[in-house]
């Protein structure tokens, strides 16, 4: 994948952030997950007022996708205002392991549009598998 590629992709996390619903933490998270046909769908933070309740945003992508039948993840994008590219939670890694293979591409990026890309065995390595 080329460099403008990815940068286009990190576009499109940084627009669906504007989304995010982070009224508690004032940290707003946006992704994209991409299926094998390119359809692309948006996910952002959506925070509770109790607190434990708050849905990351690469979580909520990827369930909007699973939602309208994506089966396997080839690219998830997510991107937050952090001074490194953004490091997905425990919780979220778990949850796109499920829906990735080798072949999916993990684009971590900030809003500066500095970027990591990396293979799920990179960032959950010996992970929980049925
Ligand atoms: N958050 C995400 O949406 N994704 C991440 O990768 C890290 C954290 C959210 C959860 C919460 O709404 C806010 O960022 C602060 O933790």
């Amino acid at each position: 994948m080329d460099k403008d590629q990815i940068l286009s992709y990190i576009d499109k996390a940084i627009e669906a952030r504007e989304k995010a619903y982070a009224k508690y933490s004032n940290f707003k998270v946006g992704a994209i997950v991409i299926d094998k046909d390119d359809n692309i769908y948006q996910g952002v933070n959506v925070e509770n007022s109790s607190y434990g309740l708050s849905n990351c945003a690469e979580r909520s992508a990827i369930f909007s996708a699973v939602s309208n039948g994506m089966k396997r993840i080839k690219i998830i994008c997510i991107v937050g205002d952090t001074s490194e590219p953004i490091s997905p939670c425990g919780a979220c890694r778990q949850v796109i392991k499920e829906f990735s293979d080798e072949e999916t591409v993990i684009i971590l990026s900030n809003l500066k549009k500095e970027y990591k890309v990396y293979k799920i065995e990179e960032l959950l390595p010996y992970s929980f598998k049925l």
